[in-house]
């Protein structure tokens, strides 16, 4: 079956690589993936898989259904939304619209699952289960996940996997991870009150800058010193606003960060330990203070039995040295996670880097470039590890 699924992928790499071009040209911003979505379901219906629009808002569901009675599918997931980023490769398929850019490779991800869909059908009957593919819109901003779930695209799934791009990784080659993948990612506002007055007369007044600048401070010290240094925590203030005039010292500073974590309970401990820091340096000068904490999408924890799955696949597919168990996670975010809150799952890492370039610019970058002979690698692997997912029992 290896040798077939290997055949099939190789066949369609130039149309694949057409599909990605084209969607690659045709950037959508997160929850307005209108074309691109309708682009996937057409190609979804003619390789005869049942199609649903609109699934999580701009989302596309498709199943593969198989000569399995068993009602349950796995699940694979990809997602279709590009980036507020004006790009600067300057190749014939660069993004046509001003100002947007597939540069986190999302349009390659909906290549994969397209391309996975299409050797699958063309197996169908020898598969032993069914497959539902998710694509879905907005893993930018961390919602398209919530809204496919809610949608029910996750009924009577049991398991599902997914897949990144990572130009650090060479294309040919993939990276699994055991356990933690990415960290979970939560937004937090501190707003501090004081009193004004002169600046003259500092005494007289309650200087929220200043008492700004000793949280901050106090933050990043109680980390190295309170959390555990084998759970990591990190905690980024990226905006700050506060003050009038330069000889008025400020009643209020308002403060806007990240915290990534990677273990739960470190997580859940987090809004608790943080408000404690903040409360004694303000009760300390006698400041008012708020703390809003709000828990954004949890660290994608992958599963180890579905993880050994695509390494394997990966490693019968090509040969070992092509497949890295990467020994660190990223502090990252990734909605994957919130699916895996309903069953267990695993994303691997598709290399993309071009294996002779001394620089292949990172994620997110202006200049962000794909090797795409890595499609045929997903494919191959994804297909694979999904055929195997249902012939283990
Ligand atoms: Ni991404």
């Amino acid at each position: 079956m290896l040798t077939r699924i290997k055949d099939l992928a190789t066949k369609l790499a130039p149309r694949l690589i057409e599909i990605r071009r084209h969607i690659h040209s045709h950037p959508e911003l997160s929850g307005q993936e209108y074309q691109t979505a309708a682009f996937v379901a057409g190609v979804l219906s003619s390789s005869g898989l049942r199609v649903q629009e609109g699934v999580g808002k701009v989302g596309v569901v498709g199943e593969l259904h198989t000569i399995s009675k068993d009602e349950h599918f796995l699940a694979i997931r990809t997602d279709m939304d590009a980036l507020p980023i004006q790009e600067c490769t300057g190749l014939e398929y660069a993004s046509r619209k001003e100002g947007m850019m597939h540069a986190c490779g999302h349009d390659v991800h909906t290549t994969v699952g397209l391309g996975t869909a299409m050797v699958l059908s063309q197996i169908a009957e020898e598969i032993g289960g069914n497959i539902r593919f998710l694509f879905q819109s907005a893993e930018e901003i961390a919602q398209g996940a919530g809204w496919m779930v809610k949608d029910g695209a996750m009924e009577n799934v049991s398991a599902i996997l997914g897949v990144h791009v990572f130009p650090s990784i060479p294309a040919g080659s993939i990276g699994v991870r055991y356990g933690a993948l990415t960290a979970a990612a939560d937004d937090l506002e501190i707003v501090i009150i004081g009193e004004s007055g002169h600046g003259a007369r500092p005494h007289e007044a309650i200087d929220a800058i200043w008492i700004a600048a000793q949280v901050i401070t106090a933050l990043q010290q109680a980390i190295s010193r309170t959390q555990n240094p084998l759970r990591p925590v990190v905690l980024s203030i990226g905006k700050i606003n506060g003050g009038r005039a330069p000889n008025v010292i400020s009643d209020k500073v308002q403060l806007w960060g990240t915290v990534r974590s990677l273990h739960p309970e470190t997580r859940a401990q987090l809004p608790n330990w943080i408000d404690k820091i903040v409360a004694s340096v303000c009760n300390s000068y006698g400041a008012r203070y708020q703390v809003n904490y709000r828990q954004g999408v949890p660290s994608v924890q992958n599963d180890y039995t579905l993880t050994q799955l695509l390494q394997s696949a990966a490693e019968e597919a090509w040969s070992s040295d092509r497949v890295q168990v990467l020994p660190e996670p990223s502090l990252g975010a990734e909605d994957f996670s919130v699916y895996l809150e309903h069953v267990p799952g695993s994303m691997f890492r598709l290399g993309v880097g071009y294996p002779d370039r001394i620089i292949n610019y990172p994620l997110h970058h202006p200049e962000f470039e794909v090797d795409e002979s890595a499609i045929v690698t997903g494919v191959v692997t994804m297909a694979y590890a999904a055929y195997k997912y249902w012939a283990k029992d």
